[in-house]
């Protein structure tokens, strides 16, 4: 194995002053527990990348997605993070993708 694509991730429209602790878990347990276990399984290989799908939400946040928001900017940290200790990481902040996929199912306002 050269390399790991992280790309889960879950989303979902909510309101921070409604938001239920479950909703929180099931943003952030993809995005946060899911690259911090291949970081952590990993460490000890030479990966040429590691590269993370993190989002536009993470840089100048989304209406309706805190959590989202939040669990992007852990990825966006994390490669931060692993370049600090010499490790290869690329955390992209995508914008929306035009045809498929989870941002445009939930027409989310950056
Ligand atoms: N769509 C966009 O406009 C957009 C913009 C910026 C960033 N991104 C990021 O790009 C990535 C791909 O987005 P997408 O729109 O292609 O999403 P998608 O079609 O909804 O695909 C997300 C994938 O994540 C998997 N997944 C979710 N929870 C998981 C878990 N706990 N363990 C393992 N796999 C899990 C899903 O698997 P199952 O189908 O089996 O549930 C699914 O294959 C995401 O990380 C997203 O945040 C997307």
């Amino acid at each position: 194995m050269r390399g790991i694509i992280h790309a889960a991730g879950v989303g979902s429209l909510e309101n921070i002053s409604e938001m239920k602790q479950s909703s929180l878990d099931c943003v952030l347990k993809p995005k946060v527990r899911g690259a911090w276990l291949l970081h952590q399984l990993t460490q000890t290989r030479e990966l040429d990348f590691f590269v993370l799908f993190s989002s536009a939400a993470s840089v100048w946040g989304a209406k309706q997605l805190g959590h989202y928001a939040a669990a992007n900017q852990f990825l966006d940290t994390l490669a931060l993070y692993r370049h600090s200790i010499k490790l290869p990481a690329l955390s992209i902040n995508w914008g929306s993708f035009t045809e498929r996929g989870m941002v445009s199912s939930t027409e989310a306002t950056f």
